[in-house]
């Protein structure tokens, strides 16, 4: 036994901080009485104006398919969290917008953000599907709220600082989701910024794993790859001649936290120029300037000398990708033979190459693989039983993971209803904190904790 083995946890492990290129990259900021004088005074409402410039080029490259993205549609922040409660508090109102669609199983540590800005009790969850989500079940969902005729307009939030509230908001994570790791196919994106630009909602995503990709062959080599899958902010950007006014209908969340280190907390979020000047203006940001302004310089140097793309590449991917054959073994040796089965969706290069239509026999040559997590269903044995069986894990085998019912949508009686017959028997692994090794065990410890419940559940 190696003591503690927590399979929950996704944070980077340690050993992957690049603390000698941040170590530079302060370097170069404060050995430099210019930048250092740009560095520790309040910083602008939108962010160190070199770190936007930076994250726009290095997004071009990234999601720009040949398109240049402008730095004006990039805002700085303290990472992907801060800014969910800056798109919230600019730009909904409980009084206005009427509903918060959250993708379920969902990222449980949003719903508290959602919450502290009123909307408690009025988050809904949506089913995902082998595809990301199901699309007619949110049709149908925000047909029926329009028809709704109690009146939504008491809103405090008035006058010309408020120029612009949603009628609803849609909260997913679509590339390598936490927790189910799945990601959207490139014809739901579609359909949800057609569905979001016709009901007034604003699609908010959290994009923070998708750099983060490998093959899933473990004999494939990495340019294999296709592309990236779009996030939705470039679907809206790009969909049916762009977005349909200046405000738009998605925004993505940026986070350096799973690429350099949670610690740094800085972020950035990305939508029409509009409205990131407008999410820029938040009260806090006005009063104090941007958020983790010194770091953000820092992160800076990272970026424009090109060491924190070294890095990705040649340390925090090789490194996630071997963790990842490793516990995909692991689980098939011996989680499989318990009727334990991996539920990650529909591979998104099939997908996406039958939504585009591509008639010329093209197809991206490998499935990826990526982010931080991997979803496993329980033994019908133990349908229901995951909240038990991870206290029993932390107490008989010093082992944690996370289980399905930690994700529902707080405060929805469906969604806990859902969650009793379907994603509630799901459990959440995580091989972003553990060695290899650590990691083989930890599914070990899994196994023979299955094992044992199973006895116990047999009459
Ligand atoms: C989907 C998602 N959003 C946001 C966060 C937190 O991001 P940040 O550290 O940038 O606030 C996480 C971290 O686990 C996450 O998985």
């Amino acid at each position: 036994m190696t003591g503690h083995i927590n399979l929950q946890l996704g944070w980077p492990s340690p050993s992957l901080f690049p603390a000698s290129q941040l170590l530079e990259g302060a370097s170069n900021v404060l050995t430099s009485p210019k930048k250092t004088a740009s560095s520790l005074i309040y910083g602008p409402d939108a962010g160190y104006e070199p770190l936007r410039r930076s994250i726009a080029k290095w997004l071009t490259s990234v999601y720009g398919r040949g398109s240049e993205l402008s730095f004006d549609r990039i805002c700085v922040n303290n990472g992907a969290s801060g800014n969910l409660d800056n798109v919230l508090a600019r730009f909904t109102d409980p009084g206005y917008t009427r509903t918060i669609w959250m993708v379920e199983p969902c990222y449980f540590l949003a719903c508290p953000i959602f919450m502290d800005n009123g909307f408690q009790g009025m988050m809904k969850g949506v089913p995902e599907d082998d595809e990301g989500l199901d699309i007619e079940y949110l049709r149908r969902g925000l047909e029926e709220s329009s028809k709704d005729t109690t009146p939504h307009n008491s809103t405090r939030k008035t006058g010309d600082r408020y120029k612009k509230l949603y009628r609803h908001i849609i909260y997913c994570v679509p590339t390598f989701s936490n927790p189910s790791a799945k990601t959207m196919s490139l014809r739901r994106r579609q359909e949800l910024i057609r569905l979001a630009r016709q009901y007034d909602a604003l699609v908010v995503t959290d994009d923070v794993y998708d750099v983060l990709r490998w093959p899933a062959e473990k004999d494939a080599s990495p340019d294999q790859l296709g592309d990236v899958p779009p996030r939705l902010v470039d679907v809206d950007r790009t969909l049916d001649g762009g977005p349909k006014d200046e405000w738009g209908n998605a925004m993505s969340n940026g986070s350096f936290s799973k690429i350099i280190a949670p610690g740094v907390r800085v972020g950035w979020a990305e939508g029409t120029p509009a409205f990131s000047l407008a999410l820029s203006t938040v009260g806090a940001t006005r009063s104090g300037g941007c958020p983790s302004h010194m770091t953000a310089s820092f992160v800076h140097e990272l970026l424009e000398t090109g060491s924190l793309q070294k890095h990705l590449k040649e340390n925090v991917i090789p490194t996630f990708r071997a963790r990842y054959y490793a516990i995909l073994k692991a689980i098939d040796e011996y989680l499989v033979p318990l009727g334990m089965q991996i539920s990650t969706g529909k591979p998104y290069h099939e997908l996406s190459d039958q939504t585009n239509g591509n008639s010329n026999g093209h197809h991206d040559p490998v499935e990826q693989a990526g982010g931080y997590f991997i979803w496993i269903l329980l033994p019908t044995a133990l349908a229901g039983k995951g909240a038990a069986l991870a206290a029993k894990g932390l107490k008989d085998y010093d082992l944690k993971f996370a289980y399905g019912d930690m994700m529902q949508v707080q405060g929805e009686p469906a969604s806990a209803e859902r969650a009793s017959k379907g994603y509630g028997h799901g459990i959440r692994l995580s091989w972003a904190w553990h060695t290899e090794q650590e990691i083989v065990e930890g599914v070990q410890r899994l196994a023979t904790l299955v094992k044992e419940a199973i006895n116990e559940a047999q009459p």
